[in-house]
This record gives structure tokens, sequence and C-alpha cells, in this order.
């Protein structure tokens, strides 16, 4: 039951993407090449996903599509950049070689700039939210993605390397570099539903929650997860002397908060009941995922 609904959302959104990523014929073939290379690769499109079920615990939450596409450009234009020599030097995404090592590092970088900003001309071309509403949206994205979000997690995550780090860094780290597009998808598809602020409280909360969760279980795969099935190298983490959860608490810890945030995300999904048992099974899933 579960995965034939996580199928059918993932159908809904590659569906919505193919819509809004047009890829023009002409001599900046190259780029949007470059852009669907690494976009149409086969990501699991969690944060699209997660933004869809939020929206649909209010409404039929196609209207939070564009947004959720749009994070979902912002998280592939991360990962481009993030598997560049300059930061984490990987060969291998989503089970194909890297952008930089297809389309070299110049149109790599150019890829992620590209896909970024791709991200907020479809939020706005697309939108059939209120103009309130999609600004709320489109300020959503920008926070998630900028310097307090994403960007903010992965300074913090360079400026690690070698080091041994406090818990408190390593929350933050976590934090930002994912738990920041996690939250933005729940808020996006609260926001889209037109939920009230309690409940865009309660769902960033669950997500916070899910995201540190998610990267947790990120940092344990490095470890002991098959490159085949994750479609990334493994070991990188430790090749690259990064601080994760595994390297701070060791393996067995690191599992053991892996329980726990994916209990206390669940906690926060009581007030909705039965509706949001998609959400409730989707935690589950992630704490299990192989990929
Ligand atoms: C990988 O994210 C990077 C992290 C933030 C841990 P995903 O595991 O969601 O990657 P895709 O989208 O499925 O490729
Ligand atoms: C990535 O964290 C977070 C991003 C913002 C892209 P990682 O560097 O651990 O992600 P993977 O393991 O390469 O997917
Ligand atoms: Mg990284
Ligand atoms: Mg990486
Ligand atoms: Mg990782």
């Amino acid at each position: 039951m579960f995965k034939e609904e996580f199928n059918r959302k993932i159908e809904t959104v590659s569906l919505a993407l193919e819509k809004y990523f047009e890829k023009a014929d002409n001599y900046q073939k190259t780029i949007y090449d470059a852009m669907a290379y690494s976009l149409f690769a086969g990501g699991k499109r969690i944060r699209p996903v997660l933004a869809l079920a939020c929206a649909e615990l209010f409404d039929s939450g196609e209207k939070v599509l564009p947004f959720a596409c749009s994070l979902e450009m912002i998280h592939t234009y991360s990962l481009i950049h993030d598997d560049l020599p300059c930061m984490d030097n990987d060969d291998l995404r989503r089970g194909k070689p890297t952008n930089h090592k297809v389309y070299g590092e110049a149109m790599a970088v150019l890829a992620g700039d590209a896909l970024l900003t791709k991200a907020f001309e479809i939020s706005v071309k697309f939108s059939e939210l209120s103009p309130e509403q999609t600004l709320r949206e489109i300020e959503v994205l920008a926070t998630a993605g900028g310097t307090e979000g994403m960007i903010g997690g992965q300074v913090i995550d360079i400026e690690s390397e070698g080091k041994r780090v406090d818990a408190k860094t390593l929350d933050a780290l976590h934090l930002n570099k994912t738990g920041a597009l996690i939250i933005a998808a729940a808020k996006l598809g609260a926001i889209a539903g037109g939920a009230s602020e309690d409940d865009i409280k309660n769902l960033s909360e669950y997500a916070k929650n899910l995201g540190l969760a998610f990267q947790i279980k990120d940092d344990i795969l490095d470890v002991e997860g098959d490159s085949d099935i994750l479609g990334k190298m493994t070991g990188v983490d430790e090749i690259n002397e990064k601080t994760t959860f595994v390297s701070l608490y060791g393996l067995e810890k690191s599992k053991q908060m892996l329980d726990e945030y994916t209990k206390k995300a669940k906690a926060n999904l009581k007030p909705y009941g039965k509706k949001a048992e998609f959400l409730e099974e989707l935690a589950d899933y992630l704490l299990k995922r192989k990929n």
C-alpha cells in the first residue's frame, strides 16, 4: 500500500518535472543536456514527494507541484556541486558518472547554477497559488537553499573536514546541509495546502526530525551501504575526513539515534491521525532504505 502510494507520487512529480523543464535545442544545448543529465538520472524524489504528501493533508496537493519541482532542482544542483573535485570529489551519482565527469567542471558548475536559477523561474511561471502564497513559497525556497540553510550547512561540512567538532556543531551541520531542504519540503506543502500556522509548525518539526534521521542514515550508508544499490561511492566520508554521525558517535550509537529521530518524527504526526499514515510510513521507509 505505502509503496504504491509512494510510486504514484513519484510519477506525479516526474510528469510535472518533465512539463516544467523545457529543453531548448539551440546553441545552449549543452547546458540543457547537462542539467537534464542529473535531474532525470533517477533520484529518489524524497523532497518533492514529501511536499506533495504534506499538501495532500489539506487539499488535492496539485498546487504545490511547481514548488516541489523547484525544490528537486535546487537539491539536484546541490548534489552536482557537492560532487565537484573541490568539494567531495565524487565519481558516481544516482547510478551514473557525476556531472563533471561527463560535462567537465566548468559545465557542471554552470549546470548547478542553471538548475538553481530555473527553480525560481518555474516557481513564478507555473504557480497557481495566490501572489501572497507564491511569495511565501519563494521565500521558503530561497532561505532553505541559502546561507542560513543548505549552503550554510555545506560551509560547516567543509570547515569541519579533518577536525573533531562537538555534538552541537554536528547537529547544526546536518540540520542545515540536509535538514533545511527537507523542512522546506514540508513547509512548501503545508503553505500550498492553505494550512494554519500551527500546522506549518508541526509539520516543520516532523521534517526536522526526519531530516536529521535522513542524514544520519546517509552517513551510515556511506560506511556500510552497497555502492551498486546506492548509486554513489561509499567510503568517501572517511577519505575526505568528514565529520559525520558515524565518525563522532560510531555505528551502533548512530543507529540508535536514527531510531530515536524517526520515532520523534512520527510522534509529531499525532494530531493528524490516520490522515498522516503515508508520512508515518515514509519515516519508516527512510529508516530502512538501502539507497
Ligand atoms: C543525497 O540526497 C544528499 C543528502 C542530502 C544526504 P538523496 O539521498 O535524497 O539523493 P537522491 O536525490 O536520491 O539522489
Ligand atoms: C550532501 O551531503 C548534502 C548536500 C547539500 C548535497 P553528503 O556530501 O553527505 O551527500 P552525499 O553522500 O554525497 O550524497
Ligand atoms: Mg558533501
Ligand atoms: Mg557528498
Ligand atoms: Mg553522504
